[in-house]
């Protein structure tokens, strides 16, 4: 066992295999992340008997990997942090059950981390890693210590969305003196915002994961063109009709969240639908799906300038649209719950946080209303392990391990 604060942290979640070396989790050694984006694609979305098996596959290379870029062996390791829900089941077993057989053949503790308090602590690390780049400089001037990396106890709380393509969360996140306490403030309804970004890019033949193409494309399209709209939710109206196939653990907390902070993006991605058929809009999307993917002309690797080549003014203006309605949802609802709260600090992360949109409206909506809003880059954004290992450092110092029998919980909720 190692003395340096060193966690492994796993992550396969979805359909990244990822590996990661973290130190104090404050100091990134590593960070692999095998991406099965090229597996999926074609089918447009996640198939998860290939995850599991894709996964199978990646593992060990990656976890090697990781241990080799970080310079590290197992010996000089302080715990093993694996992702243990929510995601999909066969997915995470693979992660789990590696990261079980590793940590008991070595002697390690085992830390199981929420993929959502993941993404969160995504931000953190990015946060701890600059403060430190910038102590450092100080410190060289000055020869003064730099403070431990990674205490949390004096950071205030602070308003977390997480949005990626499985969740659209809120959280009021907390740290105590020996580890990070979430309360659940607002949630997706339906679809997660990056699923919508998917389902809109798929609909309109662009390639997978959709968040990257429209985030592109979006720049040459007029945001304002297509007036997309979200009503105000009605918890007790929506409740009724969703009741009989909502879980229990599921329905309570969403039934005591304030409205105003739930949000839902089946609506638009059907009024998008609702636009390409009023404007006949589907051949193009065939014809452009056949041009830059499927057909036998089609490019190994299309660009964005490919796709913009294949992109009419009315479907730029489309895509700007629908990405305006989507980032200012979450913006309206973001802000709003930060100011409810009272939390000065937003912590903006997950897949669609990555979005160029989302980084510049948030960051001048923060300006305007003076709170601080931090993203973490663009690698820690999307899954990674990196995240996950900076997560368990505060489980490892409150001695918070896994239970032996430790399983993978699909539908894993985070905070209450
Ligand atoms: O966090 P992530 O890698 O995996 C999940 O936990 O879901 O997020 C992936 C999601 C996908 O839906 C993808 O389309 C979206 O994040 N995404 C983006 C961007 N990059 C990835 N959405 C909008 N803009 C982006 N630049
Ligand atoms: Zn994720």
């Amino acid at each position: 066992m190692g003395t340096r604060g060193l966690i492994l942290g796993i992550e396969s979640s979805c359909d990244e295999t990822a590996a990661a070396v973290v130190e104090r989790g404050a100091r990134t050694l590593s960070s692999v992340v095998a991406s099965q984006i090229a597996t999926h694609a074609r089918y447009g979305g996640v198939v998860p008997e290939l995850a599991s098996r894709e996964h199978l596959r990646a593992i060990v290379p990656v976890v090697r990997a990781a241990l080799a870029e970080a310079n590290v062996t197992l010996a000089d390791l302080d715990a093993i942090a694996v992702t243990s829900g929510p995601g999909l089941a066969g997915a995470l077993l693979v992660g789990i059950t590696y990261a079980k057989a590793l940590a008991y053949a070595n002697g390690l503790p085992l830390i199981a981390v929420n993929h959502l308090e993941g993404h969160i602590h995504a931000v953190l690390l990015n946060e701890r890693e600059t403060e430190r780049g910038i102590e450092n400089v100080n410190s060289q001037a000055s020869n003064a210590r730099p403070g431990p990396p990674g205490n949390d106890v004096n950071e205030k709380p602070a308003l977390a969305l997480v949005v990626s393509g499985g969740h659209t969360h809120l959280f009021l996140a907390r740290p105590t003196a020996s580890a990070w306490t979430y309360k659940l403030i607002g949630r997706t309804l339906d679809d997660a915002a990056g699923e919508a970004y998917d389902k809109v890019a798929k609909l309109l033949g662009l390639g997978y994961p959709g968040g990257p193409w429209i985030d592109a494309l979006a720049l040459h399209g007029n945001p304002h063109a297509v007036p997309f709209a979200f009503s105000q939710i009605k918890t007790k109206i929506h409740l009724a009709g969703k009741a009989p196939r909502t879980k229990g653990a599921k329905t309570a907390p969403i039934a005591n969240l304030d409205p105003r902070f739930l949000f839902s993006f089946s609506g638009i991605k059907t009024a998008v639908l609702r636009y390409v058929e009023l404007h006949n809009l589907r051949p193009e999307a065939e014809s452009r799906r056949e041009a830059l993917f499927t057909g036998p002309d089609a490019p190994a690797h299309p660009t964005v300038e490919d796709a913009l080549a294949q992109c009419d003014p009315q479907t730029l203006d489309l895509i700007a649209s629908f990405q305006h309605a989507v980032v200012g949802d979450l913006m309206k609802k973001t802000f709003a719950a930060a100011e409810s709260l009272g939390a000065r600090r937003i912590l903006a992360t997950g897949g669609v946080a990555a979005n160029r949109s989302l980084r510049a409206r948030f960051t001048a909506e923060a300006a305007r209303r003076n709170l601080h809003v931090a993203f973490p880059t663009l690698a820690l954004s999307t899954d990674n392990a990196a995240m996950v290992a900076t997560a368990a450092w505060p489980k490892l110092q409150a001695k918070e391990f896994a239970d032996p029998g430790l399983s993978a919980n699909p539908s894993l909720a985070l905070g209450r």
